[in-house]
């Protein structure tokens, strides 16, 4: 049997860390491991068991109940304080189920009662591992949800607010995958790119209705007040941890190339690249969609206010790829 941990370390063994204050099971539980294809490292001491955990790779803990520096219920509270996903299987000499109890709510995955057969012990690591791989995908699919339906609900409200943003939006994320995959973007830049694409408005959920719905022009302090939703859609996405990644992105999707855009008057490649490709995809959106109060213009049209507007107001590179895109039929 070779032990091999799935996803991030293809490539080396499953590295196990083994504490006892007794050499000699460490010494058994070392060799019995070694031989099942585990990467084993060993100590008598549970405050170097920690300090080993804080250096080193590791994706399971076999650690002995009782020993006179620390005991290893103590480690196991210590040790999954610091990295909550590490399963920690317990050696125990008796196994009482208020020891068992005890030991689940401290931070132990499972219990390996002494004597053991060492036949037994690669059985009880990959299914520690498994355990932990499987919470780990359950939890990450659950929180996914959470933030799907929390995103849907905040652009359902702009969208109420402003009637269109959300087919706007999800346009302008189609547009900008297209020009993110042309661009050859890697693939954890093009999830960002398409849940920024997907957000850029979100800060309208501050603009004031009169404004948004305001027939005809707006006035300069009226421009002023519309012109804040960039900066706010940074600042309520920044709030949910797991999109802070996006924040920036958003916040300067109404930078212009030469610098006098906002909020930051950002000019050429300090301006995210993602922020420019958005800038173009909303442009070319806004230009060929149906709005309520204006409906939508030929495609040429777009190309030739892209065109017109490449290098001053928008990225040339990224003007030039969704016209080659259009020219391949690729956008419509
Ligand atoms: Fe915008």
């Amino acid at each position: 049997m070779v032990a091999e941990v799935s996803e991030q370390t293809r490539s080396r063994p499953v590295s196990i860390l083994v504490v006892d204050d007794d050499a000699m099971v460490l010494q058994v539980m070392a060799a019995g491991l070694r031989q099942s294809g585990y990467a084993v490292t060993t100590t008598t001491s549970p405050l170097d068991g920690l300090r080993i955990l804080r250096e080193n790779v590791c994706d399971l803990v076999i650690s002995d109940a009782y020993m006179p520096e620390m005991d290893g219920l103590t480690l196991a509270e210590t040790a999954n304080g610091i990295f909550p996903e590490l399963p920690i299987v317990m050696l125990t000499g008796f196994g009482t189920v208020d020891l068992m109890r005890e030991g689940l709510r401290r931070g132990a995955s499972d219990f390996i009662t002494k004597p053991f057969r060492m036949r037994d012990i690669p059985i009880i690591v990959e299914r520690n591992l498994e355990r932990k791989r499987l919470e780990k995908d359950r939890l990450s699919e659950r929180s996914g949800r959470i933030l799907f339906q929390a995103i849907t609900s905040l652009l359902t409200a702009v969208d109420a607010k402003e009637h269109c943003t959300a087919q706007h939006s999800r346009r302008v994320a189609d547009i900008s995958l297209q020009i993110g995959a042309a661009l050859q973007q890697p693939e954890a830049e093009m999830r960002v790119l398409e849940l920024a694409a997907w957000m850029h408005d979100v800060g309208k959920i501050g603009t004031p209705d009169a404004i948004l719905r305001k027939p005809g022009g707006l006035t300069d302090d009226e421009w002023q007040v519309m012109r804040e939703h960039a900066a706010k859609g940074g600042e309520i996405i920044a709030q949910i941890e797991d999109l802070r990644y996006l924040a920036s992105v958003i916040r300067h999707h109404h930078e212009r190339y030469d610098g006098t855009g906002y909020p930051d008057r950002l000019r050429g490649d300090a301006i995210p690249l993602l922020s420019r490709i958005i800038a173009v995809a909303d442009a070319f959106e806004t230009i060929t969609s149906d709005r309520g109060y204006r409906s939508s213009r030929p495609v040429s049209v777009a190309v030739d206010e892209l065109k017109r507007h490449s290098g001053t107001q928008f990225d040339p590179v990224v003007v030039e790829t969704l016209l080659r895109l259009l020219e391949s039929g690729r956008v419509l």
